[in-house]
This record gives structure tokens, sequence and C-alpha cells, in this order.
């Protein structure tokens, strides 16, 4: 039996494939079905989505995104992840990713534009039947650009949904010390929020062109963003629902 990209992420942070305090409820073919009490004139059949988690270090991308992929069994397509992992391999690309990745920089676009690619090329039939989380990526607006294109050239059409973590850096960065990762220094955990927030606001108003971008606050308890993450994923596929089915979206990019 062949592992999935979902199921090695979740391994790697917990030794297993299940999210603590998720209970799996993966729909049968990945495609979104509205909740039952609000469907209205028969069943919904528009793909799962691609989802892209957007929000500063420590906003608890990583964390929503490993309760939707358990829930929702959504492909996980983690850029970060995807770094490390080149990083462990001590390759010479390994050490000049590590060189970035350690000091807070962000990783030449050149480099993540080939390992997103990778990704999405061998995941395109998985993606385009149970949908995708893109972990931390776009984070540059030449990224946002990039990821369209890329969309368009593997003939990925899931609609896609953009969320936005939202809260004050000092939250964050207190998170990020909590967690202790090697990246994880007072210093290197600065200049990642400093990054990110420099880069935000263009990446936001380039994706909003194309597609809604929905806020959540990441202020409270893990259960209760991820409530607002499930409800504000549910609102918008319901108007795209209501839309013509939902597939749509513009990336025309
Ligand atoms: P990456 O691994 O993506 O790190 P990041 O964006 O800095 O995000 P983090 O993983 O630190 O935070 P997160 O938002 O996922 O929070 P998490 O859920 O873990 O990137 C690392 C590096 O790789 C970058 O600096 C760069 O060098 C390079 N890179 C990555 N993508 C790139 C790209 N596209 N282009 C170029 N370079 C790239 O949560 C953090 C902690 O908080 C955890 O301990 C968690 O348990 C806790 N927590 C989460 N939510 C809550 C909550 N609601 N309440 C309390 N605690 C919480």
């Amino acid at each position: 039996m062949t592992t999935t990209p979902s199921e090695m992420f979740l391994r790697r942070r917990h030794g297993t494939t299940v999210a603590p305090g998720v209970s799996g409820r993966r729909p049968a073919n990945g495609s979104w079905r509205a909740p039952r009490d609000r469907q209205r004139g028969g069943p919904v059949t528009i793909p799962a989505p691609i989802v892209l988690m957007i929000g500063p270090p420590g906003s608890g991308k990583g964390t929503q995104a490993e309760r939707l992929i358990a829930r929702c069994g959504y492909v996980y397509v983690g850029v970060g992840d995807q770094l490390r992992s080149e990083m462990s391999h001590h390759s010479r690309l390994g050490r000049v990713i590590e060189h970035y990745v350690a000091t807070g920089a962000l990783v030449p676009t050149p480099i993540v534009h080939e390992e997103v690619a990778a990704i999405l090329r061998k995941q395109r039939p998985r993606i385009a039947r149970s949908g995708g989380i893109l972990d931390g990526y776009p984070r540059t607006l030449s990224q946002a650009k990039d990821l369209l294109s890329l969309l368009k050239e593997v003939r990925l059409r899931n609609p896609l949904i953009v969320v936005n973590l939202r809260g004050p850096d000092r939250l964050f960065a207190g998170r990020l010390l909590g967690r202790g990762r090697a990246d994880d220094t007072p210093a290197v955990a600065r200049r990642r929020l400093r990054q990110f927030r420099k880069e935000v606001a263009p990446i936001l108003a380039f994706l909003r062109r194309h597609t809604s971008v929905l806020d959540v606050a990441s202020t409270g308890s893990v259960p209760v963003v991820a409530r607002s993450v499930r409800q504000a994923i549910d609102r918008r596929l319901r108007e795209l629902q209501a839309a013509e089915g939902g597939s749509e979206v513009d990336r025309a990019g």
C-alpha cells in the first residue's frame, strides 16, 4: 500500500496518520457535499477545493492543514516540509536550502518552483479527485502568479480557496518559540515574521482578483480556529455551488 503525501505529513508530525482530536470523516469520492440540512435540490457535485493556507509563521497553517486533511482527505502540499525533507538528504541542493531556512530568509523562487511543480505534477490525479491543501505557498507575488500558471499547466480546475490566518505577531512569535523547531529562535522567528508582513499585501491583492480570500482569526484555541476555518470554507463552497456548480473560478492569471 502506498503512503500518500498527507499521510506522510501526519506521520512526521504525530507518528500516526490520524491528527489528534480529529475523527476522520473523509468523503468517499473527494467531492464536496453541503451539510444535509442546507442542501436544496439534490446532491452537490462540485469538485473538492484546492485550499491555499496563508498566514504568518506560527499562525497555525500546518496545524489547521492537518485537521482539514484528516477530516476531508485533501492532498497535503507543504513547501516548508518539502524543503526540510531536501535538507535531510544532505545533498548539494539540501545545503543551499538549509542556508536560507536556517536564517529565516525565503528560499529562491526557482528552487521552490521546481519543488512545487514536481509535487503538483506527481499528485495531479489525487488532487483533482480529492482536493489539495497548499501550506505556506505562495509567499511572494511572483510565486502567486507562478502558482496560477502551474495549476493551468497541470490542468487542475478544482475551486481555489484562500484561507488567510490573521493575528498579532507577538502571539505567533510566542507559539513558535514554544514549538522549538531548529529555525524557531527569537531572531530567526522575527525575520520570518518581518518577511511575511513585507510580502503578504500584494499576494492577497493579486489573489483577490482571481478568487475570494477568507480571513480567519487565528487567535483562539486550535479547535476554535479549526471550526472557523471549516465554516468559512463551507460557506464559500456553498456560494460557488449557487453560482453554477462552483467550477467557474477565474484563474486567468
Ligand atoms: P515553513 O515551514 O512553512 O514555516 P512558516 O511559514 O514559518 O510556518 P510555521 O511552520 O513556522 O508556522 P505555521 O503557521 O505552520 O504554524 P504551526 O501550525 O506549525 O517555512 C520554513 C522556511 O522554509 C521559511 O522560513 C523559508 O526559509 C522556507 N520556505 C517555506 N516556504 C517557502 C516559500 N514558499 N518560498 C520560499 N521559501 C519558503 O503552529 C506553530 C505552533 O503553534 C505549534 O507548536 C502549534 O501547536 C501551535 N499552535 C498552532 N495553532 C495554535 C492555536 N490556535 N493555539 C495555540 N497554539 C497553536
